[in-house]
């Protein structure tokens, strides 16, 4: 997940399948790109049952675990999923995404501006830099799929 602390942190964000669904993928890519932030991975798949089970591990003992991963899972739509790269963009990125709970999200927040129910919270953030590595790692296992890439200092329309 990049260096902690400095502009090559960084993050795992998806949009949720209601999120897709819901035609919002755009405004979340516009929302880290507008911010500064840096896109070095970006794919839609529909997650296997065991990908988001590792992905919520921690939450395996909750009432809530086996219908978060039907949510997830079931294909209605794919989830898509992000790494986004810059400074201090694990904590920045939880923040313009706001609470859990959409109805304690703050106006403004993508998920106070979007939904209103915990179950249909149509983004994920990491929540830490460890949480980031994991989560890079297990949804981006493959070589090749994220990039290093240089923003050019001279501007690029010509
Ligand atoms: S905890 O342990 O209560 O603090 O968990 P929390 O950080 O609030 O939430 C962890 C993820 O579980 C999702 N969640 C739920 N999904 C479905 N139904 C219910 N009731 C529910 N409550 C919490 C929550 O959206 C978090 O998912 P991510 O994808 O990490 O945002």
């Amino acid at each position: 997940a990049g260096v902690k602390g400095t502009a090559s942190e960084r993050t795992f964000i998806a949009v949720k399948p209601d999120g897709v669904q819901r035609g919002l993928v755009g405004k979340v890519i516009s929302r880290f790109e507008e911010r500064g932030y840096k896109l070095v991975g970006l794919k839609a798949i529909v997650p296997s049952k065991q990908l988001a089970e590792q992905h919520y591990a921690d939450l395996s003992a909750r009432p809530f675990f086996k219908g978060l991963v039907e949510y997830m899972t079931n294909g209605k739509a794919p989830v898509v999923c992000m790494v986004w790269e810059g400074k201090d963009v694990v904590r920045q990125g939880r923040a313009m995404i706001g609470a859990t709970n959409p109805l304690e999200s703050a106006p403004g927040t993508i998920r106070g501006q979007y939904c209103v129910s915990v179950g249909r919270n149509i983004i994920h953030g990491s929540d830490s830099f460890e949480s980031a590595e994991k989560e890079i790692n297990l949804w981006f296992g493959k070589a090749g799929e994220l990039i290093d890439w240089e923003p050019a200092t001279w501007g690029w329309i010509m």
